[in-house]
């Protein structure tokens, strides 16, 4: 198992470029399965999550054929099983999204139940009983969602919670349903807008995407496409974050910063020297004054935001909170955070941060993808020597974090 050494203290300088998001290029390519027509995506980012997605769709019969520099030519012509295997499954809960998309194309899907991951138990109640409203059948058996239809149909839909993934598998299934679909309470997340400009070139007809009512009309098949998805907002908030704990100027490009506009919105407020560019911010060495944050469904601050905010909150002079609204249990970095020095406490789903003066280097462990990221923010500022270790959980979303950060200056090295 890899670990990362770090050495903190270093300044921060130059250009970072973000890669593809993670959340975007694993809906689009599982949606993929809609169509069997030739399918070429573009820029993919080098992910863990993203090999795991490859290995899901080439099990189901898929030809995917990597032409280099991240783009691939996809073929769902060839899929001969609808069966996605507990093995695979386990390791990225995402694969629960070939359900729409099987169900809609083969009028079956058994899929493995994810099961929980570190944040939480990540259940799929939303994505199981509005598929059924579409009219598939659904049996849970030996740990297995078994889903069939004759033919899905467009119906009214309300989520109880704006579930990104359920959103997203619903939007999927409805693409071939007989008829219009409405999705009310859907997830309005950029990532969302992403999978249906990309289902829309395939030959789909979504409106709505980035509302909270998205409509699809069911159409017979879909055809060929060609897609790049958007830059990854969480990855640049994070080296904003990098920026901002180093007390450095750095330039972070290639995303959308109005996707980013409330977490934009509580760092200038919270004193941070930021500018906003066409596709991209710079940072600027900024006196950051502490907050009280509060974590919610898109357009509110992001869940995967959250513990790189918290790692730079626990340097800033004074008292800050953060509730953390969305999952159960997305605090595992604390303990982590802590043992570099940090002062923070968590009662139910609120942490306080108690801003301390500076960090020492220790021995840490990740415990999910973006408690990861904190650590690494944690050890760019910590006086002397972090090891990080269990660092598969950073591999799953962050393209080359040790390249990027060592260009930006870092001491940073990949031990395995
Ligand atoms: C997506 O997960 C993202 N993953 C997550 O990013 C992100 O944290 C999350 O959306 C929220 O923004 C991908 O896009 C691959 P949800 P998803 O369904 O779809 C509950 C990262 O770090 N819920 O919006 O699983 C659920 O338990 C990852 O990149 C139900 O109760 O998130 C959670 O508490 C982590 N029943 C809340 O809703 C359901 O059927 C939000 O979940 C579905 C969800």
């Amino acid at each position: 198992m890899d670990s990362l050494k770090i050495v903190g203290g270093a300044k921060l300088s130059g250009k970072v470029s973000v890669s593809a998001a993670k959340n975007s290029s694993l809906p689009i390519l599982i949606s993929t399965l809609l169509s069997s027509q030739k399918i070429q995506l573009q820029g993919l980012p080098a992910l863990r999550d993203m090999s795991t997605t490859f290995k899901l769709l080439t099990n189901l019969g898929a030809t995917i054929e990597d032409i280099g520099n991240g783009d691939f030519n996809i073929s769902c012509a060839t899929v001969n099983s609808t069966e996605a295997t507990y093995d695979l499954v386990k390791t990225m809960r995402a694969s629960i999204l070939v359900l729409g998309p099987l169900l809609a194309r083969y009028g079956e899907a058994r899929v493995s139940l994810p099961g929980g991951c570190a944040i939480g138990d990540r259940p799929v109640d939303i994505h199981l009983s509005n598929l059924e409203k579409l009219g598939a059948k659904i049996v849970l058996e030996k740990g297995y969602v078994h889903a069939t239809c004759e033919k899905l149909k467009g119906a009214e839909l309300e989520l109880s919670f704006p579930s990104v993934g359920a959103t997203e598998n619903l939007m999927m299934a409805a693409t071939l349903a007989q008829g219009v679909t409405l999705i009310k309470n859907a997830a309005q997340e950029p990532e969302i807008i992403d999978l249906a400009d990309f289902l829309n070139k395939m030959g789909a007809k979504v409106e709505g995407a980035g509302t909270s009512v998205i409509k699809i009309s069911g159409v017979e098949s879909l055809g060929p496409a060609k897609h790049r998805p958007i830059g990854d907002r969480i990855e640049a908030i994070t080296y904003i974050i990098c920026g901002l704990a180093t007390n450095s100027s750095i330039e972070i490009t290639d995303f959308c910063p109005e996707y980013i506009e409330d977490v934009i919105n509580i760092l200038k407020t919270m004193g941070a020297n930021l500018e906003v560019m066409k596709n991209g911010v710079k940072t600027k060495p900024s006196s950051l004054k502490p907050f009280q944050a509060v974590t919610a469904p898109y357009p509110g601050f992001p869940t995967d935001a959250q513990a790189q905010l918290m790692a730079l909150m626990a340097l800033i002079p004074g008292r800050s909170t953060i509730v953390e609204n969305i999952f159960e249990n997305r605090f595992m970095h604390v303990p982590e955070l802590n043992r570099l020095g940090a002062n923070i406490k968590v009662d139910g789903k609120i942490a306080t941060i108690d801003g301390v003066q500076s960090f020492s280097g220790a021995e840490v462990m990740c415990t999910d993808l973006r408690a990861s990221a904190a650590l690494v923010i944690g050890a760019l500022v910590a006086v002397g020597e972090t090891k990080i270790s269990r660092v598969y959980h950073l591999d799953r979303g962050y393209e080359k974090i040790e390249e990027k950060l060592q260009a930006l200056g870092a001491s940073i090295t990949r031990v395995s």
